[in-house]
């Protein structure tokens, strides 16, 4: 009877969980962290059917938002450390001018959690290291410069072979001036940015893209930028990709998303990634946060109201019904954060050195955000 017993009850606690385990599935349960909402949801589970869901973390974060990152993501960005400065520091190509370190580290933890990495960055006019541009005390010729970059894409290629399924080839390289094409306050520009070749494009870009894609054919490759949903900076942003598209060199656009509670409106995004994917190239969401303050307001907040953080979460919310459909339309493969929760994002440097911001769904500690219900649950 006993025996009997005991055996009833395991079995019934077996029922019991599996049943758990079945309605966890079933919405999409992560960590199941409470919160006076209820349960939280893995937003990488409940956007399954959509995109990835990715996060820009750094070897600390991935020690300070460990939890939240394996709840809640299955894409990694690195957010600098595969930036050239980072890791390639120093002047040669081989192996003691580059340090691998931190972003093996993010390659390893992702690949021991079945979490995609996108690369992030091989030419950017920032974070890039002087000596590449320098030859002894002269200078360094145009082909110094574009033989550099070849060795560096080359080598980076080499290493995340099999571990980054894509690359952000070229960062940044559009103008924000309306009345010109190209960034002109880059190195790139000014060392190998002549366009020798009628390629419509400065130098460097056209043969980044050409580099890495002879480098290592099974990557996919993307161009990424702020700003490119709307004015002249878009139709910048379209005549380039649709060129390196028509030469073969490029497989999708990373529209960053560094944007704000209050721009852009949901139909601007739209339009960009409709008009982006009629060039037959993917798009994806690379760097999405949402200041809660108006582009060019410097003053500061002690915390953000109650107000704010509902506006916060209905332009959240409109963005992803956005993405949403464009993603189910096949246009959209994924969206990554630039960041994860409000105690670690580049805001709070920038455009003001030491103001706190609250871009994103989770707050400082760690718990969800009215944005994040709107983006969980619709
Ligand atoms: O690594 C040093 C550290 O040793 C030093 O103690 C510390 C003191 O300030 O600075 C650290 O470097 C900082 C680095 O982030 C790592 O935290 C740099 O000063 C700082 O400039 C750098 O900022 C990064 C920025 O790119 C560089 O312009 C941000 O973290 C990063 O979020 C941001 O990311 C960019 C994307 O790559 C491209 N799109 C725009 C986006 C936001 O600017």
């Amino acid at each position: 009877m006993r025996i009997h017993q005991a055996r009833l009850n395991k079995t019934s606690i077996a029922t019991a969980a599996l049943a758990l385990l079945a309605l966890g599935l079933l919405y999409g349960l992560g960590a199941c962290e409470k919160s006076p909402q209820g349960p939280v949801p893995s937003l990488a589970k409940v956007y399954a059917d959509y995109f990835p869901i990715g996060a820009a973390v750094d070897p600390q974060t991935l020690v300070s938002q460990r939890d939240l990152i394996l709840s809640q993501v299955n894409s990694f960005t690195a957010e600098n450390d595969m930036k050239w400065e980072n890791i390639h520091p120093r002047p040669g190509n081989d192996p003691s001018s580059y340090d691998f370190t931190a972003a093996d580290t993010i390659v390893n933890f992702a690949m021991s959690h079945g979490i995609r990495v996108r690369g992030h960055n091989f030419v950017w006019y920032q974070q890039v290291p002087s000596w590449v541009f320098v030859d002894g005390r002269s200078p360094a010729t145009r082909a110094e410069v574009l033989e550099r970059m070849k060795e560096h894409i080359d080598t980076l290629l080499a290493h995340f072979k099999g571990k980054v399924y894509c690359w952000d080839v070229v960062n940044e390289a559009l103008s924000d001036d309306p009345s010109e094409t190209w960034r002109t306050n880059s190195p790139w520009y000014y060392y190998a940015g002549a366009d020798t070749g009628h390629y419509g494009m400065p130098d460097y870009v056209e043969l980044a893209f050409a580099d890495a894609r002879a480098a290592d054919p099974s990557v996919k490759l993307f161009y990424n930028d702020y700003n490119i949903e709307s004015g002249a900076k878009f139709q910048h942003a379209l005549d380039l990709v649709r060129r390196l598209k028509a030469k073969g060199l490029i497989d999708g656009v990373g529209i960053q998303g560094h944007w704000s509670i209050y721009w852009p409106d949901a139909d601007t995004v739209r339009n960009a990634i409709d008009s982006f994917a009629a060039l037959g190239v993917q798009v994806q969401i690379t760097e999405l946060d949402l200041s809660v303050f108006r582009y060019g307001d410097l003053s500061t907040l002690q915390a953000p109201s109650p107000d704010l953080l509902q506006l916060q979460a209905e332009a959240y919310g409109r963005l992803f019904k956005v993405f949403r459909d464009e993603a189910k339309a096949g246009k959209l493969t994924g969206v990554t954060f630039w960041g994860i929760a409000d105690d670690h994002t580049w805001l709070d440097d920038f455009p003001v050195a030491g103001r706190k911001d609250w871009p994103l769904l989770f707050d400082v500690q760690h718990r969800p955000k009215p944005a994040f219900w709107a983006v969980a649950k619709w």
